[in-house]
């Protein structure tokens, strides 16, 4: 398909919405296999279905282990994170449970909660972040309620990039029983998630940002104990006398064809990451990050949003300009620089507001596998040559 720009031209920050570009090994290999053996696994028995089925169940064991899961049943895959967020809140909570959340949390956590408190009968706190970005565990104990069925936390910011201490809270509802969950959209292939070792009973993870593959496929790694109510019927290609859905994992929480070339996304996507080291790629994505903070921080009249500190950190960056609205500055940097940034409340209003960013937002920078030193060069003269034009027509 021509395109009326030229892509590799493109100085691409917006690694947050999605990580672009792919690394084309991946996606080389994504398609060879689809080309050879796409059709619908687990359907039937002749070889063709017995390899995507294949490769289905390894990528489910390769998940399981990658976030310290137990069962490879439990590992359930869903269109993408909001997908699965929907499957895990509609599928746990019920009329006269309290769940307990944040205040830097994304919508594909705070709409499906909101609607389980308005429609189903379910109380909500969000707990608000601190100043720094993270949220005191102490504070989600003492919102803790004999009722509380459900803790849930944005594992890793996509507005100011905060990773928040799971451990800690994770502890505490271990101690009550209460399930336990992250939205691992931003973190997962980024940082290391280990359910068992950090009390984290649900990771919801998306396929498109760090896991590197292609978008619509995502899903839930659920730890064992944990049950969730089937909220969507259908086939499943086992057991079709059976006139309901199945109870058992993985079919429980699938209906419907999945998505192969995506896992095959996500089985050549862990392959990569293995490949180039997951701590080398956050080293690398960070290195970047750390160069564009310092930069912007530079700028007169740019101001930055969040914590500045690099600890419990993603290479995800929000800031404003003096006297320019942030969509201005978004189209700024597309049309006269040719930087790809996010404008606004990056779906996280809850955030935005508690910032006092939540009129207009922020403009979000976000840094990628594929990022250079030149990548961040050119964002950071754009912004400033930005910030000095604004700066001139209001003195
Ligand atoms: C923190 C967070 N949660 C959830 C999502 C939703 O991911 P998806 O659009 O893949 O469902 C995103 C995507 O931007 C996100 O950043």
């Amino acid at each position: 398909m021509d395109l009326p720009f030229d892509v590799s031209t493109v100085v691409y920050l917006d690694n947050a919405a999605t990580t672009f570009p792919k690394p084309k090994e991946i996606l080389d290999q994504a398609l060879a296999a689809y080309a050879s053996f796409g059709v619908n696994p687990g359907r039937s028995g002749y070889d063709l279905c017995l390899a995507a089925g294949n490769l289905v169940a390894q990528t489910r064991r390769e998940l399981t282990a990658f976030f310290g899961g137990s069962d490879p049943n439990r590992l359930v895959f869903a269109a993408n994170a909001t997908d699965a967020l929907n499957l895990l809140i509609q599928g746990v909570l019920t009329e006269g449970d309290h769940a307990v959340s944040t205040t830097i949390e994304h919508n594909s956590v705070i709409r499906p909660l909101n609607h389980m408190a308005r429609d189903r009968g379910v109380e909500v706190d969000f707990v608000p972040v601190e100043r720094d970005g993270r949220v005191d565990p102490r504070a989600v104990t003492r919102r803790l309620r004999p009722n509380t069925r459900l803790v849930i936390v944005n594992h890793g910011s996509n507005v100011i990039g905060t990773i928040q201490p799971v451990v800690e809270i994770g502890a505490e509802c271990r101690k009550r029983g209460i399930t336990f969950a992250i939205d691992a959209s931003q973190t997962a292939g980024m940082v290391p998630i280990d359910m068992r070792a950090t009390g984290v009973d649900v990771v919801a993870f998306t396929g498109h940002k760090s896991l590197l593959a292609p978008t619509g496929i995502g899903g839930l790694c659920i730890g064992d104990g944990v049950e969730i109510r089937p909220t969507r019927f259908g086939g499943t290609g086992v057991n079709s006398v059976n006139p309901y859905h199945l109870e058992e994992y993985p079919y429980r929480l699938e209906a419907g064809t999945g998505n192969v070339l995506g896992i095959a996304g996500l089985h050549f996507g862990l392959a990569y990451i293995e490949a180039r080291g997951m701590e080398a790629i956050y080293r690398h994505e960070m290195t970047l990050f750390a160069a564009l903070q310092e930069g912007l921080a530079a700028a007169e009249g740019v101001t930055l949003h969040g914590t500045t500190s690099l600890e419990h950190r993603l290479p995800v960056l929000s800031f404003t300009i003096a006297g320019r609205d942030p969509s201005d500055v978004g189209t700024l940097l597309d049309v006269e620089y040719g930087v790809a940034a996010r404008t606004g409340l990056q779906c996280a209003p809850l955030i935005h507001r508690q910032m006092g960013t939540g009129a207009r937002g922020t403009v979000r920078l976000s840094v990628g596998p594929m990022n250079t030193t030149a990548d961040i060069g050119a964002a950071v003269e754009a912004v400033s040559e930005i910030a000095a034009a604004a700066r001139a027509v209001t003195a």
